[in-house]
């Protein structure tokens, strides 16, 4: 099969098309003929090196987590699924090799669940790690109706789902962007704030009694400025900033998981979430979408097309 592969860390000039050996299918996995697959910061931080200290990364290495596609074989006792089935996974194995950014990828089926009819393949390869990120997140600070949820970052490929799940769950959702994105958060159910100084007093205009909860998908003052509006300041998450913890709030980090997923999916199939792409782009451009998620600018999803 072709699939992107390194020898090395380092930046995404050091990603190649190259031909890999098929995957082998365990027991309890499923072989997926990849129709899209999502990149997320993850992807090119693994590559950077950044994460050696807490993984294992193996070389040839193929990145990427997220995947949709067809399953073309099953294992011998992976029930749940069977050829021809179509799925979407967050494909995080305990080790890092065997990644998603190839023609075919084998995957533990809890890292899977049925792809919405109403996604498209980019859309469905878009939804695992993000949303998943974004539903346990939000689902950790105990966001419910009536609550106000102040979501940082909210353009991005996190943020967006956050708004859409918490819009769904009767959630009012205050979303941080640059300008140019406030239109967009609008029309996912979100009021739009600025980023940077000042934001605690463009959040208290909108909610003078403060907020319910906040969830921090950017880092830097994320969480200072979140708890300077929380009516409860231990009802805050963040993806990126360990520190949170010491000051009472929650360090989330998204765990594969097929029924958190498939409640992804529902919501999807009801209409109640969608997945802008900000970028699609062939395997063999897998440098130049690793770039894109680099500037720190998408608006939703960057995903890799094989269809
Ligand atoms: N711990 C975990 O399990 C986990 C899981 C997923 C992601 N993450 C991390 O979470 C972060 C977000 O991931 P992502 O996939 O959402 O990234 P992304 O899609 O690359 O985020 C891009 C968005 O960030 C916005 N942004 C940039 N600076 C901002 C700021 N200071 N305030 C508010 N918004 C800002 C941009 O909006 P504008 O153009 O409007 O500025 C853009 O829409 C990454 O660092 C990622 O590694 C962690």
């Amino acid at each position: 099969m072709k699939a992107i592969t390194t020898d090395s860390y380092g930046d995404p000039d050091v990603l190649a098309l190259a031909d890999q050996p098929d995957p082998k299918v365990a027991p309890d996995s499923v072989l997926i003929r990849v129709k899209a697959a999502g990149v997320n910061p993850v992807d090119w931080k693994i590559l950077a090196g950044y994460l050696d200290p807490i993984m294992h990364v193996h070389f040839p290495l193929i990145p990427g987590w997220d995947v949709a596609g067809v399953v073309e074989a099953v294992g011998m006792d992976a029930t749940e699924y069977r050829v021809g089935d179509e799925v979407m996974g967050y494909v995080r194995k305990d080790e890092v090799q065997h990644g998603t950014f190839a023609e075919l990828v084998a995957a533990p089926v809890r890292t899977l669940a049925r792809k919405p009819a109403a996604l498209d393949w980019r859309q469905a390869a878009g939804v695992p790690l993000a949303g998943l990120t974004a539903y346990q997140a939000l689902k950790r600070i105990g966001v419910g109706g009536g609550d106000t949820v102040l979501v940082h970052a909210a353009a991005g490929g996190v943020g967006a789902f956050a708004v859409q799940i918490a819009v769904a769950w009767g959630a009012r959702v205050i979303g941080t962007a640059g300008e140019h994105n406030h239109d967009f958060l609008r029309s996912l159910g979100a009021e739009p704030v600025t980023y940077g100084e000042g934001l605690a007093d463009r959040v208290r205009a909108l909610a003078p009694d403060g907020v319910d909860a906040a969830a921090d998908f950017v880092g830097g003052e994320a969480v200072d400025v979140s708890q300077q509006v929380l009516k409860d300041p231990k009802r805050v998450a963040s993806v990126v900033d360990n520190e949170v913890v010491g000051k009472g709030g929650h360090l989330v980090w998204v765990r594969p998981d097929s029924a958190d997923l498939t409640a992804l999916a529902d919501l999807a199939d009801a209409g109640k979430l969608t997945v802008n792409i900000d970028t699609a782009l062939p395997l063999a451009q897998a440098a130049e979408a690793f770039r894109r998620s680099q500037s720190g600018r998408a608006r939703g999803k960057i995903v890799l097309d094989l269809s």
